[in-house]
């Protein structure tokens, strides 16, 4: 069993929505065990096969329980060179956090990132709530045939 974490910060329910869509995709995929969480510990993220970060813009960056979690797994010196990484999350305006999320996993962490990430302007709607299940699906594929 190839195990996809899902690790997400909402504060108004909108990116939680997203990341309930990707694990609901990446569930429909068999062989994979799926967690969806806002705190992981250093362990958990070095266990997965796959990490996918929910991360919703405030104040132009990622807010602190995803840096802390992030922070703490580089402090830990968790392993997740090869891994796979990719981001997502909801916005008002500028919505940096996915890339920044994204550039950490590729370039802090050495993750094989997909792209492009998912930005949603505040609510998802139904046609983005399917890019969220296509991009679940999509990962937990390509972790169950490596
Ligand atoms: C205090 C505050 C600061 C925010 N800062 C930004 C920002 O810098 N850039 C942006 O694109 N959206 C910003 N937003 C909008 C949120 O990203 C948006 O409401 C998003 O839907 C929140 O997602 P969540 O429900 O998953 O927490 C801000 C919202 C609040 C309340």
């Amino acid at each position: 069993m190839v195990k996809l974490l899902i690790l997400y910060d909402s504060q108004t329910g909108n990116t939680e929505k997203m990341a309930q869509a990707v694990a609901e995709g990446a569930r429909s995929v068999a062989g994979v065990d799926v967690d969806l969480k806002y705190y992981a510990e250093p362990k958990e993220l070095a266990e997965a096969d796959a990490i996918l970060v929910g991360a919703p813009t405030y104040y132009h960056d990622i807010t602190l329980p995803i840096k802390q979690v992030l922070e703490e797994a580089a402090k830990a010196g968790v392993k997740l060179q090869g891994k796979v990484g990719a981001a997502f999350g909801s916005y008002g305006w500028s919505g940096e956090a996915p890339k920044q999320v994204l550039e950490i996993l590729k370039n802090r962490f050495g993750m094989k990132t997909v792209e492009p990430t998912i930005e949603v302007l505040y609510e998802p709607n139904q046609a983005k709530l399917d890019d969220c299940r296509k991009l679940g699906k999509r990962v937990a594929e390509g972790i169950v045939s490596q």
